[in-house]
């Protein structure tokens, strides 16, 4: 088949390629000419493991192709996949610019029956007005459809390949059939609704997921008050195939590109239609919330902070990306600059996109996690990378100036601790906290 896609990002990209990689002919377009020319240098511009493997190999096959003439792609393809942005408005709504003007783009370009698939996360309804938009200006016929995408990233090009489950909304059978046949060879589990369920089965699925986030959240932190372990609480209720125990892990707080969207864009939706998604907002309120644990554990250790060196490891907003949007460590680490307190960050790939976004002289932005915890009053763990886990405890001893340990990810384990002499605080783990006792659970 052959396939065109509409804008470079995350889910643009790593569709396109992996839709090459399944022996179809694609054509990825953007209009920023700075992207399209480094993808044809060869030159990945997000750090996703294993995608540039299947883009140099794409491209040799001739079956991937990256350009900035949409007019052009759009006319030689079948099907037209709508992968462009949908940032947050101040006030938490979508913004669909770029989705009305691809889809002006596409109307202008349509040369001849062509099936155009929505596959950014719109608010339902919206793929009805690209339909209404491309007939503005063209003539010839088309239908619409809704796929959404559940990628996540770091491991996007597994997740692409090998899909829970593949959503085709869409009224027609003729599209209907073409995107089945396009998606038969990842997955059996093909659903075909109407266009406006798959808008919805998008945000849902992803304010259901923030939702269990944000409750493992309190849970944890009501573990830290009664003296329970929130990890034997998460494996003990995820034993309950009804609850399953992903996205139980406790931590401080969701972030990233899709769940603080996706949930502020519900709420707004859902508001729109006079309906005050009451639960949806206190998802958001508990985990805007949680992050500042990481400050009050600081404050219970160090009491005033001024003057202090605070370690950082981690800003992504989780491991295995360099992306900081929505990352927790932003709002972390300003706080502890508010209270005087300076900062010394490290992050395996993150950084420089961190530090583009928050540069100040207090920062200082490290090459090894060494040099972050060096001579620092205390250490907090932000994202749970893989180097960070396989540091020994000893040597962050000998590192630090003081050995305070502030874990947001949970990434040490008791034994591990046993004998040492951090003051160690992780997320609702109570019995393993040395800075504080915790308090005894009343037995009537
Ligand atoms: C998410 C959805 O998983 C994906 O289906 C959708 O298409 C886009 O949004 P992503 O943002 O890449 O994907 O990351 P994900 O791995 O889902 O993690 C999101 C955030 O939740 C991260 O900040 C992560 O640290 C946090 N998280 C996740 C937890 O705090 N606890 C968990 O148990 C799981």
């Amino acid at each position: 088949m052959k396939l065109s896609v509409i804008g470079t990002g995350y889910v643009g990209l790593v569709s396109g390629v992996c839709f090459a990689e399944l022996g179809n002919e694609v054509t990825c377009v953007d209009i920023s000419r700075e992207k399209i020319n480094l993808l044809n240098d060869g030159i990945v511009p997000i750090y996703e493991p294993g995608l540039k493997e299947l883009i140099d190999r794409n491209k040799e096959l001739n079956r991937l192709t990256f350009t900035t003439d949409l007019n052009e792609a759009v006319k030689q393809t079948d099907v037209v996949i709508i992968a462009v942005g949908t940032p947050s408005m101040p006030n938490g709504e979508a913004n669909l610019s770029y989705i009305q003007k691809a889809a002006r783009q596409i109307g202008e370009a349509i040369n001849g029956y062509k099936v155009i698939v929505t596959k950014s996360t719109v608010p339902v309804g919206t793929n009805e007005k690209v339909g209404s938009i491309i007939s503005q200006y063209s003539t010839y016929s088309f239908d619409i459809a809704s796929v959404p995408e559940f990628l996540r990233e770091g491991s996007a090009v597994i997740d692409t390949l090998n899909p829970d489950r593949i959503i085709i909304g869409t009224e027609s059978e003729r599209a209907a059939a073409v995107l089945w046949d396009l998606h038969s060879p990842l997955t059996d589990q093909i659903i075909i609704t109407d266009i406006r369920s798959s808008e919805m089965i998008k945000y849902a699925s992803n304010a259901f997921l923030a939702t269990k986030i944000s409750f493992i959240n309190e849970i944890a932190n009501i573990c830290e008050k009664v003296g329970a372990n929130v990890e034997k609480v998460a494996l003990g209720m995820g034993m309950d195939h009804r609850i399953g125990s992903a996205f139980l892990k406790a931590g401080i707080g969701y972030g990233g590109s899709c769940f603080p969207k996706d949930t502020q864009a519900l709420i707004q939706i859902a508001g729109q239609m006079d309906y005050d998604f009451k639960l949806l907002k206190s998802v958001v309120d508990v985990n805007n919330d949680q992050r500042f644990n990481v400050i009050r554990k600081l404050k219970e250790i160090l009491g005033d902070l001024e003057g202090c060196t605070i370690g950082i490891w981690g800003l992504a907003f989780k491991p295995e990306t360099d992306d900081v949007r929505d990352a927790p460590a932003f709002e972390i680490i300003s706080a502890i600059l508010e209270l005087g307190a300076n900062v010394k960050a490290y992050d395996p790939i993150a950084a420089d996109n961190f530090r583009n976004r928050l540069d100040d002289p207090r920062i200082q932005y490290c090459s090894s996690s060494m040099e972050a915890a060096h001579d620092a009053d205390a250490l907090c763990i932000l994202t749970e990378w893989e180097e960070f886990k396989s540091t020994p405890l000893p040597d962050i001893q000998t590192w630090l100036k003081s050995p305070n340990l502030i874990d947001g990810r949970n990434i040490f384990q008791e034994e591990e601790l046993n004998g040492t002499p951090f003051v160690y605080y992780s997320v609702g783990r109570p019995s393993m906290s040395q800075g504080t006792k915790a308090q005894s659970p009343i037995i009537a």
